[in-house]
């Protein structure tokens, strides 16, 4: 056996769960629609839903008859309702093309609406002892670490050369302890944030840990390219004085006071008249500003325009002039507050 498995399978027994409702059995059934529930939620969440669930549906047969609408109101809450729709298709699948016993053979397994590669294996395993290895999220996890392999592992690539190292570390017996301390091990050692591995029955061999390289593995996902937006915000200087408007009650920014924002293309002293009943002598731009928010980049030309006649007041309530001194001190952005503060040094 390698020395991966005898290590975590004695682990298991000593330190892993025992007591979850779906291991006091052996019934495929009940097994599927535990890892079925488990697939996208939390222990913690499942253990009521899973108890109800089962005496409801003890067996296949009853699945299958029910109405799908009473399937659905025994999953309501839980979420990712199509777990549910294919839970009970499968189950008049098996029905009508297993006589109602949940098949043993592992691409027949596979085959079954709801049970990818990995599910299968859990099942397999669990029910039936099967020699086969499970990679779900958790697990992907561990060996990234345990064999230190860099890049993300949700391409092809990198999913490929896991499920074979996976499959190399595989015990010949004792797959039911295995299993579950695979799951084990990645829920309450090998966790996402401050893995535990000075507890880690698997640190005298684990890569990460030895290359101190476990707070960078696994990769993450590559960040999508983020858009990037332009915008020109007018600068109306009046002595010491500048024009701020509230933004609208929503979206970024959403009730501070800014500088007017235009589109880089439009003409400033035409919106200056049109919009803010002033005429305007246009100066040299100040140097662009970049502010990264979490989903977009915005580029800031801060354009000051210096007032040569003023019409009225402000005449929006939304619009107000103060000195550069009370402007810094209003609610505004961080890149209004640098275009203050570098107006200020002139
Ligand atoms: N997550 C998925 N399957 C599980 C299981 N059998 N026990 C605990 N957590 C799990
Ligand atoms: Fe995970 Fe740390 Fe154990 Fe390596 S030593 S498998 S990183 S918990």
């Amino acid at each position: 056996m390698t020395d991966f498995a005898s290590r975590l399978i004695t682990w298991q027994k000593i330190h892993g769960r025992h007591d979850l409702p779906w291991q006091k059995t052996t019934d495929p059934y009940a097994i599927w629609v535990s890892e079925i529930m488990l697939q996208q939620t939390q222990v913690s969440a499942v253990v009521a839903y899973y108890s109800k669930f089962m005496m409801r549906f003890p067996t296949i047969s009853t699945l299958a008859i029910a109405t799908q609408d009473e399937v659905l109101q025994h999953w309501s809450g839980l979420g990712y309702y199509s777990r549910a729709r294919n839970l009970h298709h499968a189950a008049q699948t098996i029905m009508h093309e297993h006589n109602g016993e949940f098949p043993q053979d592992f691409v027949a397994i596979q085959t079954l609406p709801g049970i990818g590669r990995s599910t299968a294996a859990a099942i397999a395993s669990f029910a039936f002892n099967q020699v086969q290895t499970i990679l779900d999220g958790n697990v992907k996890r561990v060996l990234t670490r345990y064999f230190a392999i860099a890049g993300w592992p949700g391409t092809l690539k990198i999913e490929k050369q896991l499920w074979t190292l996976a499959e190399s570390l595989l015990p010949k017996t004792e797959m039911v302890a295995y299993t579950q301390g695979l799951m084990d091990l990645g829920a309450t050692l090998c966790t996402r944030s401050k893995p535990k591995c000075g507890s880690c029955p698997l640190n005298n061999n684990c890569e990460a840990y030895k290359q101190n390289l476990v707070s960078t593995l696994p990769t993450p996902k590559p960040r999508k390219a983020i858009p990037e937006k332009q915008i020109t915000m007018l600068i109306l200087m009046h002595g010491n004085e500048v024009l701020l408007e509230k933004r609208p009650p929503t979206g970024v920014w959403g009730g501070l006071w800014s500088f007017p924002e235009t589109e880089a293309t439009d003409n400033f002293a035409a919106i200056s008249h049109d919009k803010f009943g002033i005429s305007v002598q246009i100066d040299q731009p100040l140097p662009i500003l970049s502010h990264a928010f979490t989903h977009f980049k915005l580029h800031i030309l801060p354009q000051p325009l210096k007032v040569i006649k003023r019409l009225t007041q402000a005449r929006e309530p939304s619009q107000v002039w103060l000195s550069l001194e009370d402007a810094i001190g209003a609610a505004i952005p961080t890149p209004v507050r640098r275009i203050l503060q570098t107006l200020m040094q002139r």
